[in-house]
């Protein structure tokens, strides 16, 4: 049986490449498209065996060349997310809403078997974040232009070298004092890496569609709780 070809958007990071490891060791082939292919190949292509990756470097909106891939996959998956926004059309707008929305567009038009993208827990009871508000925007063109797409929500994603954990490993080891917004009350159910790229494994070799998945651990913490622990 010929193997399927997954095209997956924001390989390189924490999420992606555990996911490529799982797709690869189950006979899956990786398309995966970065920004830079010198800085992020050896990333990318040490999470599977020879002749699994094809990495390809290219601009999320250079429609003209992503359009290409879809030619060649059964299945989209879409990694890419920001946590703030910076300079050169690095908005949440244009990667939370439109992106997504031109991909799924594709995903249909190119009759993909399937359409993942990950969006994030708790992002409807959160109206006075401009994160949430993107994340929300892009489920719902999402959700109008392909119907048959899976959505997964996780809660923080950790792993042995998550940026959230070693970021605020850092900051904790340098700071004399530390701002607990919302006095560190906000729960959280973090769910591991592995855990989740098991989910997505699962999403796509039983063939899911149409469904929102809340992705989330065993545990319930606060972020007090979090800083306590690390
Ligand atoms: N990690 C968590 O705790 C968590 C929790 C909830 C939801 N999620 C969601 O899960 C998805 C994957 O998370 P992750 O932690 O694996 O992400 P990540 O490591 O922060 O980033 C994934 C990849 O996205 C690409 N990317 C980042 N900014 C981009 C930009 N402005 N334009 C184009 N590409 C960009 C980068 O790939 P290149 O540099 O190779 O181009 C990066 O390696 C995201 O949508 C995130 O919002 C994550």
């Amino acid at each position: 049986m010929k193997a399927k070809n997954c095209l997956i958007f924001g390989g390189s990071g924490q999420i992606g490449k555990n996911l490529i490891r799982k797709l690869t060791k189950n006979g899956y082939k990786c398309t995966v498209v970065t920004r830079n292919i010198h800085q992020k190949s050896l990333k990318i292509k040490t999470q599977g065996n020879a002749g699994y990756i094809d990495i390809v470097e290219s601009n999320i909106f250079d429609e003209k060349k992503i359009r290409k891939l879809f030619e060649e996959v059964d299945i989209c998956i879409n990694l890419i997310g920001i946590l703030y926004e910076t300079k050169k059309g690095n908005t949440f707008d244009n990667i939370h809403a439109k992106f997504p929305s031109i991909i799924s567009n594709l995903s249909k038009e190119y009759k993909l078997d399937q359409f993942i993208h990950l969006s994030a827990l708790g992002i409807n009871s959160s109206p006075d974040s401009f994160y949430a508000k993107s994340k929300l925007e892009g489920e719902k063109n999402i959700m109008r232009n392909f119907s048959l797409s899976t959505i997964l929500r996780p809660s923080i994603v950790y792993s042995v070298d998550d940026n959230f954990t070693t970021n605020f490993m850092t900051l904790l080891s340098r700071l004399p004092i530390f701002p607990l917004y919302y006095s560190g009350k906000t729960k959280f159910m973090p769910i591991h890496c592995s855990d989740l790229t098991d989910v997505i494994y699962h999403v796509i070799s039983k063939k899911f569609q149409s469904m929102t998945i809340e992705c989330v651990g065993p545990e319930t913490i606060t972020l007090k709780e979090i800083l306590e622990k690390l």
